[in-house]
């Protein structure tokens, strides 16, 4: 990495970029965990331990790439970036847990429940969430506009809630041990994961005052790269190793849960993640900002090992 670098220089190599971007959305989410808090000793351990476990960042990337292709400074999007990775953070401490995946290892070391207990794991999970939404309320640079502010944390709100993720999160369960169509499937994944990746495209588009439409290309864009990341994920769950994804392999197939693979064959759910990526990228086509970080990072999506 070049630290004098341009970030926004698009001739600059995207994953220089990524490492770049990565260390100070890091530097700014361990300041918003920080133990001035009065948070009990435990609990802050807790959110601390997971949320800054590493993991790919994916969705503050997508928010400053987002950012870059409308003409935001990265600065001014560090409160969305932080609120949809501690939600995101917290989605993955509650998957995790013996009622829902009953998984021991995640972004690499012991999942949080294992480390903790079942009751601090469930409380910071809360916890993360509820910071998340008091980041988004506190941030001054989202305060200067209130109306978009409060746009941004009902889409936000929205694509967590029952309609989002939660939803998607109960249908998943409600799949186990069942059979359900390619649609039903599609619909689970748009929901429980595809959800939080559109808004990480669209709420910088609320921050910079953009027009319907443009918002509108950003969360289908959002939407075709969200699903196509969750089919991946399946993907790799029946072809990378443990090292690999810092998660259990073959964890789908263990709880019999319906999965990409499993109701359409791995050489389609490897195509239908590309035709998306496709699609994505064709939404991209005719926008006037920078969007080779988006054209990167939909890529990414469907082409990483981890
Ligand atoms: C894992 O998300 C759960 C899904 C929604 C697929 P990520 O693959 O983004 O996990 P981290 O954040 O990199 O650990
Ligand atoms: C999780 O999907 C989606 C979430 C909302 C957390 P998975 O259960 O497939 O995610 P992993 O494979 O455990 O990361
Ligand atoms: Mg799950
Ligand atoms: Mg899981
Ligand atoms: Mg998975």
């Amino acid at each position: 990495m070049t630290p004098q670098a341009n970030p926004s220089n698009p001739r600059r190599d995207p994953a220089e970029t990524i490492e770049d971007w990565q260390q100070s959305f890091d530097a700014f989410l361990a300041d918003q965990l920080t133990d001035s808090t009065g948070a009990p000793g435990k609990l802050l351990e807790s959110m601390r331990y997971s949320a800054l476990a590493g993991g790919k960042r994916m969705r503050p990337m997508l928010v400053y790439a987002s950012g870059l292709a409308l003409g935001v400074e990265r600065e001014r999007l560090h409160a969305i970036s932080a609120a949809i990775e501690l939600i995101h953070t917290y989605s993955l401490i509650h998957d995790d847990l013996p009622a829902m995946d009953d998984d021991d290892l995640r972004r690499g070391r012991a999942t949080n429940h294992r480390r903790f207990d079942e009751a601090t794991a469930i409380l910071a999970g809360d916890a993360l969430q509820a910071l998340a939404f008091e980041v988004l309320a506190a941030d001054t640079e989202l305060s200067r506009n209130p109306a978009s502010q409060v746009q941004i944390i009902r889409d936000i709100a929205w694509a967590c809630g029952a309609e989002g993720m939660a939803g998607g999160q109960v249908l998943d369960l409600a799949a186990i041990d069942q059979k359900i169509s390619l649609d039903d499937l599609e619909t689970m994944h748009r929901m429980k994961t595809g959800a939080l990746i559109r808004v990480s495209a669209t709420a910088p588009g609320h921050l910079a005052l953009a027009g319907a439409e443009l918002i509108e290309r950003l969360g289908h864009y959002g939407e075709c790269v969200g699903l196509a990341f969750q089919i991946h994920d399946d993907v790799l769950d029946v072809t990378a190793s443990s090292h690999q994804t810092g998660k259990p392999a073959r964890a789908d197939a263990a709880r019999n849960k319906p999965a990409f693979p499993s109701v359409m064959g791995l050489e389609a759910s490897r195509d239908r993640a590309a035709e998306l990526c496709r699609e994505a990228i064709d939404t991209l086509s005719g926008f006037s900002g920078d969007t080779g970080m988006l054209r990167w990072l939909a890529e990414y999506a469907i082409h990483r090992q981890s």
